[in-house]
């Protein structure tokens, strides 16, 4: 079963932009580049955790998610292949080009690929922010969570169910919004439904320190960069964070002060009629999901 996201990666025109943005506005540390010549950008002491290939398109290339080790990542394949997914062994260069030791990758039938892998290293003591931080909130709840638009929230429940997460909780609030645990992460994946189409929304980075969202809006703001979403509370994981647009089509949440789910047995599973406790207001500037697309089925 899954533990936690432990890498993301995406392909962009727009990958040397973040040379920049990366380290001066998220305050991630800007990594060795790949061999293949990627932009490779690290939130702790694993090597990298974020990748930008070059591309012709805005595309979320992978998920890259941590299993226990070997035995854990055979018993998800197997998982998978007895509800008729193909899953592909990794071969040495496709293994050069992840921070971990092995993986297999698969595509799920939204037409996402997935990676399910083990063996994430770490340097303890080596993460440098690419400006000054408190630092992120990683470990065993991994790298962040990431928001997925999906055609079928039923059928993507189901698929996700698989892979071991649980329901959290929901939101209706519009559109319809379903929130998945793998660890005490209040969630690391949601779904959000979009009828007829299929993309991401964002990836949330948490941070230590309220300040440190706080800086980072002042440096948005300072430079004109567009926000998605202004600052505000999650009704449900008690996020106070701001959505910011990446250079590469997808959203930012810079958050603080996630809420865990420390107690499983007596998690209270809700559905929330809005998704802030306050703001989270939508600019009248605010950029259009760039990686939303059109989904037709068995494509
Ligand atoms: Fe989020």
């Amino acid at each position: 079963m899954i533990q936690a996201l432990s890498y993301i990666g995406f392909t962009s025109p727009n990958a040397e932009q973040w040379l920049q943005f990366a380290p001066e506005i998220l305050g991630l540390e800007v990594a060795p580049r790949g061999p293949e010549g990627a932009v490779r950008l690290r939130v702790d002491d694993a090597p990298y955790r974020i990748t930008i290939h070059s591309g012709k398109t805005d595309e979320l290339a992978y998920l890259g998610w941590q299993t226990a080790g070997p035995a854990a990542l055979d018993g998800s394949v197997a998982a998978l292949k007895s509800r008729g997914i193909e899953v592909h062994e990794a071969d040495r260069d496709l293994i050069a080009l992840r921070p971990v030791t092995d993986l297999a990758w698969f595509i799920d039938p939204f037409g996402i690929r997935h990676e399910l892998s083990w063996g994430l290293g770490t340097r303890p003591g080596s993460f440098r922010p690419g400006r000054p931080l408190s630092g992120f909130v990683t470990g065993r709840g991994g790298l962040g969570h990431v928001v997925l638009f999906v055609p079928d929230l039923d059928q993507a429940q189901d698929f996700y169910d698989t892979l071991g997460f649980r329901l959290s909780d929901r939101v209706e609030a519009g559109i319809s919004l379903r929130f998945f645990h793998c660890n005490t992460r209040h969630h690391t994946i949601a779904l959000a439904a979009t009828p007829g189409r299929v993309g991401m929304h964002h990836l949330m980075l948490e941070v230590k320190s309220l300040d440190d969202v706080g800086a980072a809006l002042d440096l948005c703001n300072q430079r004109g960069i567009p926000l998605a979403m202004g600052l505000g509370r999650h009704t449900n994981d008690l996020m106070t964070s701001f959505y910011v647009r990446t250079p590469s089509g997808f959203e930012i949440e810079y958050g603080w002060g996630g809420r865990m789910i420390e107690d499983e047995a007596n998690w209270d599973i809700r559905t929330y009629d809005s998704g802030s406790i306050w703001g989270h207001k939508v600019p009248e500037t605010a950029p259009r999901p760039g990686l939303l697309r059109p989904f037709k089925a068995g494509v």
